[in-house]
């Protein structure tokens, strides 16, 4: 069977080089408040980051803003060569809509609620995108959604609705509906946080097998064994900015800063 992970993608090879996605003095404010105060971040291929921090201090801002659901104030966002916005005098400057539908192709985003659509069944969940926005037939569409549910331990949920099944299923649904785009990277927020614990473990597995297939990944997550284990990297954040980030196992057993250490002892 082939791999749950398609390196077959739509960058071309010039991107291989690059990061698959960087942001560069990421800022963004709400009204007076300011949540992203001055980020920067990279993850090459095969990356998995982990980020972690107090709830209020923007880490789900940043996926948003690193997936388009909003929009940064100042910074530079780039996937591969494809530049999605550019800093110009401190203020963001998107690309356009062209720019953003190809920025989009290259990302999935797993949230904490699953997102799925209520009155689909699990098959056209998968199928639905596949063939609205990647224009595969249906043919194509269940062949890969039929893979990856086989994978996920779905292969016979995929007539029922979503509402007919626990809440660790829906979520491996979910990975699996964004894998079927067969993104460039990841982002998880919080995807285990709305799950019992058993089955947190359940879509843990899951994470931690597309890691070994060496994914690339950005997930937010309360789960400290989970992300010292998988993660490459660690980053901190607190306040809108980075406090710390390094090697999961440096950030997670020897973080250098006592704000650091001081989230860390309430686990
Ligand atoms: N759409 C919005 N309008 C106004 N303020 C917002 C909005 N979204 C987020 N904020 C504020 O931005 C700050 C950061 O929120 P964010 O959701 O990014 O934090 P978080 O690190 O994901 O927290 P949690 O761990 O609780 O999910 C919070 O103070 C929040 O109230
Ligand atoms: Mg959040």
């Amino acid at each position: 069977m082939s791999a749950v992970v398609s390196h077959d993608t739509q960058a071309s090879s010039i991107d291989d080089a690059l990061p698959v996605v960087s942001l560069e003095h990421g800022k963004k404010s709400f009204g007076t408040t300011q949540v992203l105060r001055d980020i920067s971040l990279s993850i090459d291929k095969g990356d998995v980051l982990a980020i972690i921090g107090p709830s209020g201090g923007g880490k789900s801002t940043l996926l948003r803003c690193l997936t388009l659901l909003e929009r940064l104030d100042g910074g530079a966002l780039t996937y591969g060569s494809l530049t999605v916005a550019q800093d110009e005098g401190g203020i963001a400057h998107y690309g356009g809509p062209a720019v953003e539908h190809e920025a989009r192709n290259r990302f999935g985003l797993v949230f904490q609620n699953f997102n799925l659509f209520p009155h689909y069944t699990v098959l056209e969940n998968l199928c639905d995108p596949q063939m609205r926005v990647l224009k595969r037939s249906r043919q194509e569409a269940e062949a890969r959604a039929r893979e990856l549910l086989g994978r996920m331990d779905l292969g016979d949920k995929e007539s029922m609705v979503p509402c007919e099944l626990s809440g660790g299923q829906q979520q491996r649904v979910a990975i699996a509906r964004a894998l079927a785009m067969d993104p460039e990277v990841l982002f998880f927020d919080e995807p285990t946080s709305a799950l019992d614990p058993e089955l947190t473990q359940g879509v843990l597995r899951v994470i931690r097998d597309l890691a070994n297939e060496s994914m690339t990944m950005a997930i937010v997550t309360h789960e400290m064994t989970f992300a010292r284990d998988v993660a490459d990297r660690v980053m901190f954040m607190d306040g809108g900015t980075i406090i710390e980030q390094g090697p999961a196992s440096q950030v997670i057993d020897h973080p250098t800063q006592q704000r650091t250490r001081d989230f860390l002892a309430s686990y």
